[in-house]
């Protein structure tokens, strides 16, 4: 029997749940784009952006998904000659390096474990292992969305460091923003990849990068400029139109501007933190509740290595691809797919524009439908749930 009719509710790792207002900032009729409403609205987007990352860095904006920002560093940063460490830690580091590798760019993997994060001690070793200027760049995520994983930021900086090497530090904070906790120049990262559709709850569509100075001095002359990619030109824009190499992505800048706004009304992305620290810890202990030996089981085991905006879980017996067409068909609830092992892996998004109604709602209808296939469960997830937010709201 089908319970859908109501409104669906997505609980993937992206794209997240756009708030209203955030929709409704892009129903603007297109503007002027060289004059008047457009270049304030550009202006405070872009002004906005920096605390994002919590830089004094540039910050750019540029039409595309993650994808294009990937390519932006590298078009801006790297030579065919170089040599490039990628921090393997379960699938989306991967991805960029092979963005790295298609563009001529030599890659090595620095191979992890596949439910933890990357060691900086592993990271320390190989960098030692070589001349100080073997790598340009060592890339790498913060949180990585198909395992749920966090990487520790700050950790491999000072790996980096200490092992004397002269790479630039490049952190994938796609699914991270706006999430987990993120200080991108006091960790001692160079260049940090955004975009739109998780954390800063504006469609996909627009991905962020943002460099600082050394990494921009770095990539002076470099091999693989694109015109379209070139942030030498952005930075030295005249009109909003060089901004973004050609005509401004108008409904995201007024959906994004929205978006910080929001941010901001919160209370800043202390707050933002916050919120996200204890929806994710009422997940987690969802999650331990129905865990049983044959069953559901947290993929992350390290306790400070859990990401806070989505959470992957093993499904032990339970199809989770039948689980996930129950809550999907029966339900109205859309749940994340376990990229890395469909039929024996679940994941829950709660990145963004989530409370404990979404949470709630959202843990309590994957166990309704977790019951109605008979799934070994050890507990109710939704009581343990339940009490982490009460902490919250205490
Ligand atoms: C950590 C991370 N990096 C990169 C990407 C790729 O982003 P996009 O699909 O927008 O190109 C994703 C997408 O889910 C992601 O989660």
């Amino acid at each position: 029997m089908s319970l859908r009719f109501g409104r669906a509710l997505v609980a993937i790792p992206g794209p997240s749940i756009i708030p209203d207002r955030v929709l409704d900032a892009m129903r603007t009729p297109m503007p002027n784009i060289y004059d008047g409403e457009l270049l304030d609205v550009s202006a405070e987007v872009l002004d906005r952006l920096p605390a994002i990352a919590d830089t004094t860095g540039h910050a750019f904006m540029l039409i595309g998904n993650g994808h294009a920002g990937w390519e932006m560093v590298v078009a801006n940063t790297m030579n065919r000659r170089d040599k490039v460490l990628v921090l393997d830690s379960g699938r989306f580091p991967l991805m960029w390096g092979e963005a790295v590798k298609f563009a001529g760019v030599e890659t090595e993997v620095l191979t992890g474990t596949p439910f933890g994060p990357v060691d900086p001690a592993a990271l320390e070793a190989r960098l030692a292992a070589g001349p100080a200027d073997e790598f340009a760049a060592v890339i790498g995520v913060h949180v990585d969305t198909a395992n749920s994983v966090r990487n520790d930021v700050a950790a491999l900086r000072r790996a980096i460091d200490a092992s004397g090497s002269s790479a630039l530090f490049m952190i994938d904070g796609i699914a991270a923003l706006g999430c987990d906790e993120y200080h991108m120049d006091a960790w001692g990262v160079d260049v940090t990849v955004g975009a739109s559709q998780k954390g800063l709850m504006t469609p996909p569509g627009v991905a962020l990068v943002w460099a600082n100075e050394r990494a921009v001095q770095r990539g002076n002359g470099n091999d693989l400029r694109l015109r379209y990619l070139d942030w030498d030109s952005r930075i030295n824009a005249e009109q909003v139109y060089q901004n973004y190499g050609g005509t401004p992505p108008v409904s995201h800048l007024y959906a994004l501007r929205e978006a910080l706004r929001m941010i901001d009304e919160e209370g800043g992305l202390p707050a933002v933190w916050a919120r996200h620290q204890v929806l994710a810890d009422a997940v987690r202990a969802a999650a331990d509740a129905w865990a049983s030996p044959d069953g559901i089981a947290l993929c992350i085991e390290d306790l400070n290595a859990r990401a806070n905006g989505v959470t992957t879980l093993h499904s032990g017996s339970v199809d989770a691809l039948e689980l996930a067409r129950r809550c999907e068909q029966g339900a109205g609830l859309t749940i994340g797919r376990g990229v890395l092992a469909p039929e024996h892996m679940f994941r829950i998004g709660h990145m963004g524009h989530v409370n404990p109604p979404s949470v709630m709602g959202t843990l309590g209808t994957i166990e309704a439908a977790l019951r109605s296939m008979d799934a070994p469960l050890g507990g109710s997830g939704l009581a343990a749930a339940a009490t982490v937010i009460a902490d919250g709201l205490r």
